[in-house]
């Protein structure tokens, strides 16, 4: 069987530690890169944390820099409260030594989906900086592209605002080049990563994988438990960014509608909103995007577990 090949741009983030170490080892997928945006932290802090994965996990991939602010609009506060400092609090790393890749993400993004014998899939997990700026760079990428399968959006409520989800409203002029570049969008908005709550009793179950997989989920999911309830009283917080991973792996975890979706860039109390037609009833627009509607969390959570375990 052929391997999906993605590229995964993140801002990790702890959500997106966990989709990193879920993409490198899946025999399904060959993970050709990971692409580092501003998001969760600063750029220099998120591509930081991703070395640092990659490093501690024995993932030999390139990791690239990319856009350190989003294409128009200055980017949004840091989210300290929930991912720390670092972006990554929890885990202590030993000293640094996996270099970055001297090129640009967006470059690497254009040169990798060109030089592909196959479609390669895109996997953002963070703001869409550098996916909306590699496709106006070189739209030639887009007859290459085979799918975008990101983690942003809501076609309930947001996060940031009331209308609004982080991934979308920090970039959304990236996000409404994405949304209208004519290749399918798969959106894990948060309709879908709200039902993927991760619980003291899911990192009790993963801890008993005694490999450095199993030790840097323990490790970044206790802080990230700690935070959400600190900050939002809840037991259990959202990782979002893993379903994406998930959704490339088996498909049949997550139940997904097929809808037109718009992305406010009017700059008004609904700025980054993903205005989702799910009744398909109220424009007539052609449908760009497969909503994500309900997840298996039972199969969720085994491939998660799945995934760490290939770190035995
Ligand atoms: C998104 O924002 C970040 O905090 C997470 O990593 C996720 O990608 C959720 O709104
Ligand atoms: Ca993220």
């Amino acid at each position: 069987m052929d391997k999906r090949k993605i590229i995964l741009d993140c801002d990790p983030g702890h959500d997106d530690a966990v989709a990193i170490m879920m993409a490198a080892r899946h025999p399904k997928l060959e993970l050709l890169g990971i692409t580092t945006v501003n998001g969760n932290q600063t750029l220099e802090k998120t591509t930081r944390n991703a070395l640092n994965v990659c490093q501690y996990l024995g993932i030999d991939v390139p990791v690239c820099k990319g856009m350190d602010r989003p294409m128009v609009r200055p980017a949004l506060p840091v989210e300290e409260r929930v991912h720390g400092e670092s972006g990554l609090d929890g885990p202590v790393f030993p000293p640094l030594t996996k270099q970055l890749d001297p090129r640009h993400a967006v470059d690497f993004i254009i040169e990798t989906v060109l030089a592909s014998d196959t479609n390669v899939t895109l996997v953002p997990t963070g703001p869409l900086s550098n996916i909306g700026m590699a496709i106006r760079k070189e739209p030639k990428i887009l007859e290459k592209i085979d799918e975008i399968v990101l983690m942003g959006g809501a076609y309930q409520h947001g996060n940031v605002t009331p209308a609004a989800e982080f991934n979308i409203i920090d970039d959304a002029e990236a996000a409404y080049v994405v949304f209208t570049c004519g290749r399918p969008v798969v959106m894990m908005g948060l309709d879908l990563t709200r039902q993927a709550l991760c619980y003291p009793s899911v990192v009790e179950r993963m801890s008993k994988n005694d490999n450095p997989a199993g030790k840097l989920f323990t490790d970044l999911m206790k802080f990230f438990c700690m935070t959400q309830k600190k900050t939002f009283g809840w037991e259990g917080g959202p990782l979002h960014d893993p379903t994406c991973v998930a959704y490339l792996i088996d498909p049949t975890c997550i139940e997904t509608k097929e809808m037109y979706t718009e992305i406010d860039i009017t700059g008004g109390p609904s700025h980054g909103r993903t205005n989702c037609d799910f009744f398909n009833l109220m424009t007539d627009k052609p449908r760009n995007s497969k909503v994500c509607v309900k997840l298996d969390v039972e199969k969720f959570w085994n491939i998660v577990e799945e995934c760490i375990k290939l770190y035995n």
